[in-house]
């Protein structure tokens, strides 16, 4: 489908043979940062995100989506993601959505995302269940 190994400034993205997993390492400081799964559909769909847990907040994150939306272009899906954001087993305090918020992912639910935006604007951090499970999604403006 596309490269199994990409370097990108320092970072490797590995994606096993026959898999839709990216694992990626920082080679800089030696280190595994964790993984992503996504699936080809009408965007590209993450599946799972997870970066480990004493490295998380250290901008991996956001490069894993900047890594999704060069993916989603190669596969002909325009660069745009789309995701099912809500607490998950690697983080039950920390509900993601703030995270893809911040990345310009919006949703069609325009209650949570008023809600995601005012937890952003006051600098509020959510208690756990704050925020449900959602659809959000990413559209490519840079195609
Ligand atoms: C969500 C996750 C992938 C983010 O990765 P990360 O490396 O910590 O994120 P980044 O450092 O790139 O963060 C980018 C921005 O989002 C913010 N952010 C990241 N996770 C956040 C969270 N859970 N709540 C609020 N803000 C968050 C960061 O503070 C940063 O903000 P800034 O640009 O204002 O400095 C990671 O925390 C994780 O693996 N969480 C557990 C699993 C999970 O929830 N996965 C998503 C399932 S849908």
């Amino acid at each position: 489908m596309v490269k199994s190994l990409n370097r990108i400034q320092g970072i490797i993205f590995y994606n096993p043979p026959k898999t839709n997993l990216y694992r990626m390492f920082d080679i800089k400081k030696s280190i595994y940062v964790g993984e992503m799964s996504v699936a080809k559909r009408k965007d590209l769909y993450i599946e799972s995100l997870n970066v480990e847990p004493n490295i998380r907040r250290n901008g991996y994150g956001k490069r894993f989506l900047n890594f999704a939306v060069n993916l989603s272009n190669k596969l002909g899906l325009n660069g745009n993601l789309r995701v099912m954001a809500g607490l998950t087993a690697n983080d039950l305090l920390n509900p993601p959505h703030i995270f893809y918020r911040k990345y310009g992912f919006t949703s069609d639910n325009k209650e949570v995302l008023s809600k995601i935006d005012k937890f952003i604007e006051n600098q509020i951090k959510p208690e756990p269940y704050d925020l449900p499970i959602t659809v959000m999604y990413y559209v490519n403006n840079k195609k």
